[in-house]
């Protein structure tokens, strides 16, 4: 008996002295998180490899043939004179499969990564060019800097090949319930599955999304529910005075302005949007944390639905990176290991994965994709004490669209999915032929009055329901034309 506890009493001497704490409480005690839209990791960050060499970024040597069956057709290569993109790329599933397998064919393991150019051409010439281009370090300047001071993410892969919704219900809830575009009407519906915001809430941890024009976190039909109402808070009043007053809660999601005006220009980097403004935006949110009492068991998640339908040379990647005083300056993190599985890879199910970590939640994972995502909360583990030495400010970035927002254009096909969610909320779905016309012609400030309307009066309906103290687990109807609750 003697001879078999010593060697584990010391080894257990041996964890504690060398300060590893295997099962120790996380230093992180609120998780925030920033989903972009519509951009690849090469794209945004691909040039970045010229800051650090480790980064797994481009040269200028990647290129793709104009025509993938005609080895005599141009070659266009990677540059890096990403300005301003308009109109959008290719980005349903069938475009995917054309960007990343050259052809219909999907055998080749790994995919040549060689029809972008291809794919573009057949949409507008001139589309060839933005898809081939990345930004120079200088025009991402809050990139630049985020990147040398955190931890980028070179392996992180959007979890379908397809389009902003699917990708985007991965990151709370581990699953696009099987949807591999956007469809409206389920959109509008809602969700059914269950999202790590309930895992969250069933264990007694706070969350919050700091929403402007419209929450797309709605989409998630079980955030409709009354006991929810109050964790919709307009970022604009609250997410800078919470941070202020150290009031952030356990999960924290802030959502962009997903509609582009003259006065309000949209920040969520979605082409033709300004990326200047997204650059805005993210240095915004650094700053407002770096400045909060709470800022030492903070981290930041910045990453992007999907690659948008510009070129990477290694998959359909997205740009991500990591922020914390407890992550280690110049952190590059490559794939996750064979952890927990030998094909596991970084992809958005690795948010909840990683925020069941950092939470101890008991709750299983959400799904087998999550249980199956890498995690990474192995690089908050690395430093002994938070980092003193973040930046407070981050560098100005540079303007990058000549000219104003067009809010006269027709509005896209993701702004007229939260103009759809919007009519929802607000009970009009059921006055017009519904889902597929609603929103339709509407320009962007139209459907930006149409649904920060809808949203006001959804939230205020909820709070008064509450006050009434009607079922938590029920979801307010409204009834359309007289604008009041049922
Ligand atoms: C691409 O090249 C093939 C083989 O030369 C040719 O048959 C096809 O028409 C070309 N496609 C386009 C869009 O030019
Ligand atoms: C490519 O060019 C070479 C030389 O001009 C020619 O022999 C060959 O047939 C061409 N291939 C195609 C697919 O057009
Ligand atoms: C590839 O499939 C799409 C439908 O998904 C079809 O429209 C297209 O013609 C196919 N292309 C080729 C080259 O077979
Ligand atoms: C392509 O760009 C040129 C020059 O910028 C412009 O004149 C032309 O109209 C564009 N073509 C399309 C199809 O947008
Ligand atoms: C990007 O933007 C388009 C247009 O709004 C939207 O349809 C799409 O879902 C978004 N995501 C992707 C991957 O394109
Ligand atoms: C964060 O921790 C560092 C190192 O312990 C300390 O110097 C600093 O004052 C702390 N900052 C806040 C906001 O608590
Ligand atoms: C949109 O506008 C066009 C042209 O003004 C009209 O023909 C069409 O019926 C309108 N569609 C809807 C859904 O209102």
């Amino acid at each position: 008996m003697a001879e078999t506890t010593a060697p584990v009493f010391f080894l257990l001497l041996l964890l504690l002295l060398s300060g590893h704490h295997y099962s120790a409480a996380s230093p992180i005690k609120t998780v925030v998180v920033l989903v972009m839209e519509n951009r690849s990791f090469d794209h945004m960050l691909g040039w970045m490899k010229k800051l650090n060499p480790e980064i797994n970024g481009v040269d200028g040597s990647e290129s793709n043939r104009i025509n993938t069956t005609d080895p005599n057709s141009s070659r266009v290569f990677f540059g890096d004179k990403s300005h301003f993109v308009d109109p959008d790329p290719g980005h349903s599933f069938q475009a995917i499969r054309e960007q990343i397998f050259g052809s219909n064919d999907t055998s080749a393991s790994p995919p040549p990564m060689n029809g972008f150019a291809q794919q573009a051409f057949s949409m507008d010439p001139n589309m060839t060019h933005s898809v081939m281009n990345g930004f120079h370090p200088d025009k991402v300047a809050v990139y630049k800097s985020l990147v040398s001071e955190f931890a980028v993410f070179d392996r992180w892969f959007a979890s379908v090949p397809a389009s902003t919704q699917p990708n985007r219900l991965y990151v709370h809830s581990g699953t696009s319930h099987g949807a591999t575009s956007n469809v409206a009407a389920l959109l509008a519906k809602g969700y059914p599955q269950r999202t790590i915001f309930e895992d969250l809430d069933d264990a007694g941890i706070s969350f919050r999304i700091y929403y402007q024009n419209i929450p797309a976190t709605l989409f998630y039909k079980n955030l409709r529910k009354l006991k929810y109402i109050t964790k919709f808070q307009p970022y604009g009043l609250s997410f800078k005075s919470d941070a202020k007053n150290g009031k952030l809660p356990g999960y924290a999601v802030v959502e962009q302005r997903y509609m582009d005006t003259k006065l309000e220009p949209a920040t969520d980097d979605h082409p033709s949007h300004d990326v200047y403004q997204g650059q805005l935006f993210v240095k915004e949110v650094y700053e407002t944390l770096r400045a909060s009492p709470q800022w030492n068991e903070t981290l930041l998640v910045i990453t992007y639905d999907e690659h948008g339908g510009f070129y990477d040379h290694i998959g359909v990647r997205v740009p991500t990176i990591v922020v914390s005083p407890w992550v280690k300056k110049g952190t590059v993190v490559h794939g996750p290991n064979g952890s927990p599985t030998p094909t596991s890879e970084y992809e958005h199910s690795s948010i909840p994965a990683t925020v069941r970590k950092i939470f101890n939640l008991k709750s299983p994972p959400l799904t087998k994709r999550e249980e199956w995502a890498g995690t990474f909360d192995g690089i908050l583990q690395i430093l002994t004490q938070p980092r003193t030495d973040c930046p407070e400010k981050l560098p100005s970035p540079v303007k990058i669209r000549e000219g104003d927002a067009n809010e006269e254009a027709i509005v896209s096909e993701f702004q007229q999915e939260l103009i759809q969610l919007a009519a929802v909320l607000k009970g009009e779905d059921i006055l017009t032929s519904f889902p597929r016309m609603i929103g339709k012609n509407m320009t962007v400030r139209e459907g930006k009055e149409y649904m920060e309307n809808a949203i006001k009066s959804f939230l205020e309906a909820g709070l008064a329901a509450v006050k009434m103290g009607v079922d938590p687990e029920q979801i307010v109807k409204m009834i359309p034309s007289l604008s009041t609750r049922s």
